[in-house]
């Protein structure tokens, strides 16, 4: 058989199959290792030497235009195949199928709030590392080697002596080293303590808020406080400040907001300890700062009146998603 009509009959069989079991067929027996093509090309042995290298050339073209031809049909029973599902009667009666829609977990979202709330009175976002080295969690916030308050801190050390942050205090202290006054920030992030209970998890979320400027006093830490609360608790919060202790700030306080169940503490703060700003290398004759820290984990539980802290991290989607 001379070569075109093999090319001609073997594209209208292609072009006639139905399935692509035929095509398969009929591949093997064009392209396969007994096929037609694989017999031109052993007869070519048989022409004069000179009408060789022209007859392979045109055997190995018809070759391409062949499995060219096998893949296109190829294509087109299975779009063929596609549509005649289409047309298949759909009984609209059937009840849909739901979507699940995912959703920020809760202490995210607190979070996010959070941080437009102070990013539009005009603080910035700071952050710093997990595994911090003593002298940013302890040292430079005046709490020296044997200072009973780090009995408070129930710290988890690594192995070359670093450890994971107890709070998000240290970096106060980094921005502070790197950045000269006035400072408004806030640096949210996770800490971690050797705790575990109905109120305690050993990890959990705080954030940190640091203002440095000239004139700046317990009455600013005062005002920020319940403007930020108030907004936060979308109502007028009542608010209490009780004198406490930390050895950064001092003054210190302990701040208390009354809900539903009485009084709930709910954050920590003060006057930066001078110690503190001196250690970062800021003039304590021209400058002040209030700093302040609370739990975004206990923030959520008071806004959403959860009273089990673990349920914010056991990722149970059927809490997570009331709160979606
Ligand atoms: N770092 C303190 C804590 O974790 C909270 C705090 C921050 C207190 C800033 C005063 C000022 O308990």
């Amino acid at each position: 058989m001379d070569i075109e009509s093999l090319q001609a009959s073997s594209l209208r069989e292609i072009a006639d199959a139905a399935s692509g079991q035929q095509l398969e067929d009929i591949r093997i027996s064009v392209l396969g290792r007994n096929g037609s093509i694989t017999a031109l090309l052993k007869s070519i042995r048989d022409l004069p030497k000179d009408e060789r290298p022209q007859a392979g050339a045109r055997i190995n073209g018809m070759r391409t235009v062949i499995e060219a031809a096998l893949v296109e049909r190829r294509e087109a029973l299975v779009r063929e195949e596609r549509s005649s599902n289409l047309t298949e009667e759909i009984d609209i009666t059937l009840p849909g199928r739901p979507h699940h829609r995912g959703g920020h977990h809760p202490v995210s979202q607190t979070i996010a709030r959070i941080e437009s709330i102070f990013v539009a009175a005009g603080y910035r976002i700071a952050v710093g590392p997990e595994i911090e080295d003593d002298y940013h969690n302890f040292e430079a916030l005046n709490i020296p080697a044997n200072h009973p308050a780090r009995a408070m801190h129930d710290t988890f050390y690594l192995k070359d002596g670093s450890l994971l942050r107890t709070h998000t205090s240290p970096v106060q202290v980094r921005v502070m080293k790197s950045h000269k006054p006035p400072l408004r920030i806030i640096c949210p992030g996770r800490v971690y303590r050797k705790d575990l209970d109905r109120t305690h998890t050993p990890m959990f979320h705080q954030v940190e808020g640091l203002v440095v400027d000239q004139g700046i006093s317990f009455a600013d830490l005062k005002g920020t406080v319940l403007g930020f609360l108030n907004e936060y608790f979308e109502r007028e919060v009542e608010v209490r400040f009780r004198p406490s202790y930390f050895p950064f700030t001092e003054p210190s306080a302990e701040v208390d907001i009354r809900g539903a169940k009485g009084w709930s503490e709910i954050m920590g703060c003060g006057m930066v300890h001078p110690n503190v700003l001196r250690e970062c290398g800021i003039d304590t004759e021209k400058f002040t700062g209030f700093a302040f820290g609370f739990g975004a984990d206990r923030m959520t539980m008071l806004k959403h009146d959860i009273d089990d802290l673990r349920m914010l991290f056991e990722n149970d989607v059927r809490f997570l998603q009331q709160l979606a």
